[in-house]
C-alpha cells in the first residue's frame, strides 16, 4: 500500500508545483498590464441619444422597428445618419443627459431632442433627413466634425437649444445667425468665420446663454446684448478692444468667461451691478488699471479669474470678505503692495494663485511661511523683502493656468504624480519573491 500510495503523492506534488507556477505567471503579468481593458463596446458610430434602453423600462422599449412608435420617416432619417434604430429611440430614458426625447402624439410619435456623437466619418447631413426632423427644439453635435449644409427653415424655427462641439467642421457667422428662435446656443472647438460675435447674435430674440468658446472668433464684443442672457462664454477666441458698458448691465449674468482673448483697456467700475454673478474670468486678456471697489457688491461671486493681465494698483481687502469665494487667480499681473489676506482666507479657497506679480509681498505674520505663494515676503515698509522665489516649474506652462483641482501654489503639491509605477514595481517584486519562496518550501518538502 504505502508504495502504492508514493507515485499519486509524487502527482500532487507537480501539480501543486505547477499550479503555484503559473498564479504567479498570472499575478504578475496582470499587474504588469495596464488598467483593466474595458469591455470594448468602443463603436465610433453615432447614436441617437441613448438607445440602449434599461430592463426597468416597458416592454415595449424592445419593439422591432415595425412597430416603433417613432414616426417611420423620422426612424428612416434616423437611419440615412447611421444611427441604430433597432430599439425604439423614443422610449430612452428621459432624464438621462443623453436621452432623445419624443412628443406624445398619435399614432406616431416625433423626436423633440437628438444628440449625434463620435459620428464616423461616412456620416452625412442631407436635407431630407434634416426635414423629417424639423420637429427637433434640441439638437446637439458632439465630436462630429461632418460638412454642415444649411438647416431647413423649419428645423430653425423650432430649435431651442444647439450644441456644437469639436463638429461641423468650419461654421460661418451667417450659417449661426440663421438660428434666431434658440435660447441656449453653444459652439466651442470649431472655428467661426465671422465678422465678431453681434453678426451671430443679434437676431437671436430668446438668447439666454452663449457660448463661443475656441472658435477663432475675431472681431469686437457685442454693444447690444439680451437683457434675459445668464451666460456668456466667449472664452478662447481672437476677440479685441474693450469690455463695453453694456454688458454690466446685464441683470441676471450669473456666468462671464472673456479669458483669452486680446481685450485690452480697463475693467469697468460697473462690474459690480453684476448682482447675480458667479463666475467672472477675465483672464489670458491685455486689461490694464486695478480692480474696481465696485466688485464689492458682487455677493454671490464664487469664481475670480482675472489672471495674466496687465493689471496693477493694489489688491483690495473687500475681497477676503466675500464668502462664497472659492476660486481666485490674480497672478501674472503687476499689483503690489502687501497682500492683504490672512491665512483662513487662503486655505478656504480651493484655488488661490498670485504669483509672477514682482512688487507684490507678502505679511510673514499674518500668513506665516507654510503657503508658496510665488511672492515675498514684505519688508517693514510693505515692499517685497528679497526677489520673489524662483516659480516652481510647472509641468504643462501654458493654456489651461486654471484647472479645476489646481493647487499650484499651496504646499502639499507635487506629491501625487509619479509614485502609482514605483508602487506597481515593489508590489510585483515582493509577489515574486514570496511565490519563489513558497515554491521553493513546497519543492524541498514535496520532493525529497
Ligand atoms: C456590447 O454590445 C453587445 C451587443 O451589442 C451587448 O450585448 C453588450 O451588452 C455590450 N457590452 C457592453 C459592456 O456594453
Ligand atoms: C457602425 O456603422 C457601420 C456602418 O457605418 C455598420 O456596418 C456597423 O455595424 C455599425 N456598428 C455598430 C456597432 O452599430
Ligand atoms: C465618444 O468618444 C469619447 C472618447 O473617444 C468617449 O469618452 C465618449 O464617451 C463617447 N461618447 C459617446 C456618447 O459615445
Ligand atoms: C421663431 O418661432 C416662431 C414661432 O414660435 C416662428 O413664427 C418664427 O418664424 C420663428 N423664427 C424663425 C426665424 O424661424
Ligand atoms: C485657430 O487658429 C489657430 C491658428 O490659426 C489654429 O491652430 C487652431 O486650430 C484654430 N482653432 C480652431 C478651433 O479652428
Ligand atoms: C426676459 O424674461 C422675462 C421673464 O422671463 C420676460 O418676461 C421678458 O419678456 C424677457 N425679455 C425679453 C426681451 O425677451
Ligand atoms: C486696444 O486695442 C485696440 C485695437 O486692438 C487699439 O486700437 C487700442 O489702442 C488699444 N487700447 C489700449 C488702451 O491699449
Ligand atoms: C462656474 O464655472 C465652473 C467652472 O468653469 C462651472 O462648473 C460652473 O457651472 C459655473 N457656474 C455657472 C453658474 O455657470
Ligand atoms: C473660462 O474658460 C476657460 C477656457 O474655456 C476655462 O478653462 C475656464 O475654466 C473658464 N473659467 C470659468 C471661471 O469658468
Ligand atoms: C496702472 O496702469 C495705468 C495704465 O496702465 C496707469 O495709468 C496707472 O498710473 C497705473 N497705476 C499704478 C498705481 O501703477
Ligand atoms: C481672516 O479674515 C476674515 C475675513 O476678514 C476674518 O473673519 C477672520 O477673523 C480672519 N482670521 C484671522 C485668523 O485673522
Ligand atoms: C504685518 O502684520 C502685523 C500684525 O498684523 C502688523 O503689525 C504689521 O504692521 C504688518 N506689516 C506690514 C508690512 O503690513
Amino acid at each position: 500500500m504505502a508504495v502504492a500510495l508514493h507515485p499519486p503523492l509524487h502527482h500532487h506534488c507537480l501539480l501543486l508545483i505547477l499550479i503555484l507556477l503559473l498564479s504567479s505567471a498570472t499575478i504578475i503579468s496582470s499587474s504588469l498590464s495596464h488598467p483593466p481593458a474595458p469591455t470594448t463596446n468602443a463603436t465610433k458610430n453615432a447614436t441617437a441619444i441613448s438607445p440602449t434602453i434599461s430592463p426597468t423600462h416597458s416592454p415595449s422599449a424592445r419593439t422591432p422597428i415595425s412597430t416603433s412608435t417613432l414616426d417611420p420617416k423620422q426612424l428612416s432619417a434616423l437611419q440615412s445618419l447611421n444611427i441604430p434604430t433597432s430599439k425604439d429611440p423614443c422610449f430612452a430614458p428621459p432624464h438621462t443627459s443623453t436621452a432623445t426625447a419624443c412628443d406624445s402624439s398619435k399614432p406616431f410619435r416625433h423626436l423633440l431632442s437628438l444628440r449625434l456623437s463620435n459620428c464616423s466619418d461616412d456620416v452625412a447631413l442631407s436635407l431630407t433627413a434634416l426635414k423629417s426632423l424639423s420637429t427637433l427644439n434640441t439638437l446637439q453635435f458632439i465630436n462630429c466634425p461632418i460638412s454642415p449644409i444649411r438647416f431647413p427653415s423649419e428645423l430653425t424655427s423650432n430649435l431651442h437649444s444647439f450644441t456644437c462641439i469639436k463638429s461641423l467642421k468650419k461654421l460661418t457667422g451667417v450659417w449661426l445667425s440663421r438660428l434666431q428662435n434658440v435660447s441656449d446656443l453653444t459652439v466651442s472647438h470649431v472655428s467661426i468665420t465671422a465678422s465678431g460675435p453681434s453678426i451671430i447674435l443679434n437676431g437671436m430674440k430668446f438668447l439666454h446663454s452663449v457660448t463661443l468658446s475656441h472658435t477663432n472668433l475675431t472681431g469686437y464684443l457685442p454693444k447690444h446684448w439680451h437683457p434675459n442672457l445668464t451666460i456668456v462664454d466667449f472664452s478662447g477666441n481672437n476677440l479685441k478692444g474693450k469690455i463695453p458698458l453694456s454688458l454690466t448691465r446685464l441683470e441676471n449674468l450669473v456666468h462671464l468667461n472673456l479669458s483669452s482673448n486680446s481685450l485690452n483697456g480697463t475693467i469697468p467700475t460697473t462690474f459690480g451691478d453684476l448682482n447675480d454673478l458667479q463666475n467672472l474670468s477675465l483672464a489670458s486678456n491685455s486689461l490694464s488699471g486695478s480692480i474696481p471697489e465696485s466688485l464689492a457688491a458682487v455677493p454671490g461671486l464664487m469664481r475670480l479669474d482675472l489672471g495674466s493681465n496687465q493689471l496693477n494698483g493694489t489688491i483690495p481687502k473687500f475681497i477676503q470678505d466675500m464668502k462664497k469665494l472659492k476660486y481666485l487667480n490674480l497672478e501674472k499681473n503687476s499689483f503690489h503692495g502687501v497682500l492683504p489676506f490672512n491665512a483662513t482666507f487662503v486655505k478656504r479657497l480651493e484655488v488661490f494663485k498670485v504669483g509672477d506679480n514682482s512688487n507684490l509681498c507678502y505679511n510673514h505674520s499674518t500668513l506665516g511661511s507654510k503657503l508658496k505663494l510665488g511672492i515675498a515676503p514684505c519688508d517693514k515698509h510693505g515692499l517685497p523683502m528679497s526677489p520673489p522665489p524662483a516659480k516652481d516649474s510647472s509641468a504643462d506652462d501654458s493654456g489651461d493656468s486654471s484647472d479645476d483641482e489646481d493647487y499650484s501654489n499651496v504646499e502639499e503639491k507635487h506629491h501625487s504624480h509619479g509614485p502609482s509605477k514605483i508602487v506597481l514595481g515593489v508590489a510585483i517584486g515582493l509577489s515574486s519573491i514570496v511565490f519563489l519562496i513558497v515554491f521553493l518550501v513546497l519543492l524541498s518538502k514535496c520532493c525529497k
